[in-house]
């Protein structure tokens, strides 16, 4: 297994290129599956969920080609994916694979919808917590699938396909809203869902749908109204740049000092998590090429911050603000409102000599002047990279074991952190 050594130190100055969001990215191609034509995606980020993605997409018959490097492209240009779901032979999603990647189980939309038929396994529980799909299968359910659960597998039926509804969401969550995407754009007559998750990565696929032939309107508010259409056709589409990556690197210039242009980052994809940068005392500028973040002197000034759905602060970045807090001058306190048990990266930032303190769903940061390097490991993608960001700040060496989650979410992280002047390196083995 992979490890990531990082010597701690260096400020960062120079360029970090944003990839496409992996959170767009895997939905975009689960809704391959609601053609037989070919859907053409650009700008696809290089991560290990992309290739698993491709291999459950393959357990469904669906071709898979990612096009070589065109001339004038940079190593930096993300790959493009030729999907292909024209045959589909196998609407099963076995549990060996959805267990491995939660994102796969939304296949079951796009193929009760076209194949009227899906038999998908119940993921199970992850690290950041018990994640149930309940309100995915309401979704399904109120477009008219009927719904059996049998031997730890949900199977979804619609053999005269289905039928427009309506969808109340008593809790906003972004799988749900996908999978009533694309299940009602195929459905017959129109589907309103209300409570809808506002996520920029909902917009982006709402755009790629439209382009295959779908009628979304309202995608980006909590009132979605779909008119289903009988048939949708190919497209090509460029995912748009990771909020997430963007808001991580901003942090780590933030913890480390220094100047760094986020290429192709997009301001009001991240306004919240960039409002508290501002808070925190870090110069923030938006130009044509994408984000300035600069930190220079000045120290980290204490916030107080509470997840929410978009436009709120991402849970996903709930992590690695943590980790720019255990410098901070003062107390800072983050509460975690989504996901019930993501704070597994709190007892390895206190192996890095963080204090906090966690009590229910908040954590209470006191900021310490020092942090000092050690081995570590974490449970899951942004917890992994809340420990980098806190070893680029450490004294001496941090050795981050379990690199395969980093990998999952942040395509070349430490060739991205090198080139701005981090001490960091892979050890393969
Ligand atoms: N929930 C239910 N029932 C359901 C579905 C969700 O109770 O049927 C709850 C969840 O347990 C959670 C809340 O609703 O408490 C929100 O979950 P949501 O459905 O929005 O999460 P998700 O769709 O499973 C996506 C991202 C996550 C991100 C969350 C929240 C992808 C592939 N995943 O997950 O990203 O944290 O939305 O924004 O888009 C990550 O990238 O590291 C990651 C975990």
């Amino acid at each position: 297994m992979d490890r990531i050594r990082i010597n701690g130190g260096q400020k960062l100055n120079g360029t970090i290129p944003i990839s496409g969001a992996k959170n767009a990215t895997l939905p975009l191609m689960i809704a391959s599956l609601l053609t037989d034509q070919p859907l053409v995606l650009d700008n696809v980020p290089r991560l290990a969920d992309v290739g698993l993605l491709q291999r459950i997409l393959g357990n469904h018959g669906v071709d898979v080609m990612v096009s070589g490097k065109r001339l004038g492209e940079t190593q930096y240009d993300g790959q493009t994916l030729h999907i292909s779901a024209a045959n589909v032979i196998d609407t099963t999603a076995p549990y060996e694979l959805v267990s491995r990647m939660r994102a796969s189980f939304w296949v079951i939309a796009p193929l009760v919808a076209r194949l009227g038929e899906a038999r998908v396994s119940m993921p199970g529980g992850c690290a950041i917590g018990t994640r149930p799909v309940d309100l995915l299968i309401m979704a399904l359910e109120r477009l008219g699938a009927a719904i059996d659960i049998d031997k730890g597998y949900v199977i979804a039926r619609a053999k005269n396909g289905l039928r427009g509804g309506e969808i109340k969401f008593p809790k906003v969550t972004v799988g749900g809203t996908h999978t009533a995407l694309m299940a009602a754009s195929l459905a017959r007559g129109t589907s309103v869902i209300e409570n809808a998750a506002r996520e920029p990565e909902i917009g982006d696929v709402a755009d790629c749908l439209n382009k295959m032939g779908a009628r979304i309107s309202g995608a980006g508010t909590s009132r979605i109204v779909v008119e289903g259409v009988p048939k949708l056709s190919g497209a090509r589409h460029r995912v748009l740049p990771d909020r997430i990556e963007t808001g991580t690197y901003a942090m780590a210039v933030a913890m480390t000092g220094g100047d760094v242009l986020l290429e192709n980052a997009r301001p009001e994809l991240l306004q919240a998590g960039l409002d508290v940068l501002t808070q925190a005392g870090v110069e923030i500028a938006s130009t044509n090429a994408g984000i300035r973040v600069t930190r220079n002197g000045k120290g980290i000034a204490a916030v107080e911050v509470t997840t929410a759905p978009f436009p709120g602060f991402p849970t996903d970045l709930q992590a690695q603000l943590m980790a720019l807090m255990t410098r901070a001058e003062g107390t800072s306190r983050i509460t975690e409102t989504i996901f019930e048990n993501r704070f597994m990266h709190v007892q390895e930032l206190a192996r890095l000599g963080a204090r906090i303190q966690l009590s229910g769903e908040t954590a209470t940061i006191e900021g310490v002047e020092r942090l000092k390097g050690a081995p570590v490991m974490a449970t899951d993608l942004r917890a992994s990279v809340s420990l980098v960001i806190a070893a680029l700040a450490a004294e001496g060496e941090t050795m981050v074991n379990r690199v395969y989650h980093l990998d999952r979410g942040f395509e070349r992280l430490e060739d991205k952190l090198s080139a701005c002047g981090a001490a960091i390196e892979r050890i393969s083995g």
